[in-house]
């Protein structure tokens, strides 16, 4: 589904994302994980087109992404939420997701024509992410997990085949975190998206992915099954900071 080849970004010479490939299959639930700083940011926005690599190319389906612009990528089927909260702080749940709906429809170009189902559409994704009560609530009101919430929705509404979550749980406590890591996996699951993450909890990385990646000064020191990464020696002498013997 999601190919990224040998992926390179410096910034004023320093190297953050070092030959980094991965392969995601479709329905896979990958994690990119690694310590502070190894690069996974810069990683899902090479792979986004929020920045430009300086070498390596990704490809979705086959169809080159790199050198695309990221709403480019996002109709090419690939959405995304960010590290930091990405919502319209002043407008209601139900406008947001009202306009990630217009974005997307954007495509057939028709801002005059009031959109097909609309309601049921944004009332669907409300449920769908748990925000049906908050629809009329301002968005910078609502908690922080809700927010987070909110974020998945509008990412859903472009009804990407791949999905890109960084660390959607950061800031959350270990109960949100546990509780919204188990509904980004049922909601993948139902829809078919294939999904690809970043997240700090390793318990719930290790209970949900069926592959993992691992970044290390911006390259990949390795990748496979949970089982095949928790084994992998470099990973637990680098990354886990527990050599064994
Ligand atoms: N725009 C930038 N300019 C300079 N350095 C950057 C920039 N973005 C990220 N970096 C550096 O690249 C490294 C990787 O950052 P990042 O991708 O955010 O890591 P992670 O998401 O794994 O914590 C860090 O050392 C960070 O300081
Ligand atoms: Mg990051």
């Amino acid at each position: 589904m999601l190919e990224v080849r040998e992926l390179t970004k410096s910034f004023s010479g320093f190297t953050a994302v070092n030959q980094a490939s991965l392969t995601v299959a479709e329905g896979d639930i990958h994690a990119v994980i690694g310590p502070n700083g190894a690069g996974k940011s810069t990683l899902f926005n090479l792979i986004t087109g929020h920045l430009i690599p300086d070498s390596g190319e990704v490809t979705l389906k086959g169809e080159r992404l790199t050198g695309l612009a990221p709403h480019a990528v996002v109709r090419r089927g690939l959405g995304r939420s960010f590290q930091r909260i990405s919502v319209f702080l002043r407008m209601t749940v139900w406008e947001n997701v009202q306009i990630a709906l217009v974005a997307k429809d954007a495509r057939e170009f028709c801002f005059w024509k009031p959109l097909q189902n609309e309601k049921e559409k944004i009332a669907q994704l409300l449920e769908t992410v748990r925000l049906e009560e908050e629809a009329k609530v301002v968005a910078g009101e609502l908690s922080y997990g809700k927010q987070k919430q909110l974020e998945l929705a509008l990412a859903l509404a472009g009804e990407p085949r791949v999905l890109l979550l960084d660390e959607p749980t950061a800031g959350m406590s270990p109960r949100e975190t546990e509780e919204s890591i188990l509904l980004i996996t049922k909601i993948v699951k139902e829809r078919g998206v294939t999904l690809l993450f970043t997240e700090h909890d390793m318990n719930m990385v290790f209970g949900i992915a069926n592959r993992i990646s691992v970044l290390h000064h911006g390259a990949v020191i390795a990748s496979g099954t949970p089982d095949e990464v928790r084994g992998n020696h470099a990973v637990q002498e680098v990354y886990l900071g527990r050599p064994t013997h």
